[in-house]
């Protein structure tokens, strides 16, 4: 199980990503909790995914197909299927958004609302709120468990470069308040970016806010 060979600091969780950042951050977050997690690299065209609106059927889906990748059958594998869904476009790109990412990018994002403009910075969240969801896949050798996540924030009017991936550039978390939950559009907490996009901070300043960290620790407290 999972969490007894979490006790000694050999444990491997394998996950399935072609994602470095993805990988980088689940990396950060199992480090300080004795786990290894390490790139389980597949046949290109070996794992199918299924179209599906659902980020959960997608996890799923993509976790059922890695069992059969695994160096050993009783490894622990994981998967994470995540988007970013914007408020203003009923929830587009979500599941679509790596193709989305690969195809208008950035940029693109930021032109489709570029009509959503307000002199009031608290209207201007507001207009262009979004957030991130992930959903976590784990298989721990006997049984599956699945962690959820969201990040809510709104988008940029213009790209903060040099950290993250995909949309981090044009990201910005809402700040959050002395639990480190979000607060309310324009309302100003401990924890915050100062309005500067995840794209404008360091991966450890991201993973305080992050979807991916929050879906988890929600994995790792269903253990059993
Ligand atoms: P998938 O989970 O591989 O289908 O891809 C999810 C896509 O959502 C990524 O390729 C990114 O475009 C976007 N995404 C998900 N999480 C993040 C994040 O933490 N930062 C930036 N983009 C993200």
């Amino acid at each position: 199980m999972l969490r007894e060979a979490g006790r000694c600091m050999e444990a491997t969780v394998w996950f399935l990503t072609s994602n470095q950042g993805k990988l980088e951050e689940a990396q950060l977050h199992f480090a300080p909790l004795g786990y290894n997690i390490e790139q389980l690299v597949v046949p290109e065209g070996a794992i199918v995914e299924p179209q599906s609106d659902s980020l959960e059927e997608i996890a799923i889906s993509k976790l059922e197909q890695a069992k059969a990748h695994l160096p050993n059958s009783n490894d622990m594998v994981m998967v994470e299927d995540s988007g970013l869904f914007i408020s203003a476009l009923d929830g587009f790109p979500g599941v679509y958004s790596s193709y989305v990412y690969e195809t208008i990018g950035c940029q693109g994002i930021l032109r489709l609302l570029a009509h959503l403009e307000s002199e009031d910075p608290v209207q201007q969240k507001k207009l262009r709120a979004a957030s991130y969801r992930a959903v976590t896949a784990l298989w721990d050798g006997t049984s599956m468990i699945i962690g959820l996540g969201e990040c809510p924030g709104s988008l940029a009017s213009e790209k903060h470069e040099g950290h993250g991936f995909g949309y981090d550039p044009v990201f910005v978390p809402l700040d959050l308040n002395d639990e480190g939950q979000p607060l309310p559009a324009g309302e100003l907490g401990p924890t915050s970016t100062h309005g500067v996009a995840f794209g404008g901070v360091e991966l450890d300043v991201k993973h305080r806010f992050s979807h991916r960290r929050r879906a988890l620790e929600h994995l790792l407290e269903q253990l059993p």
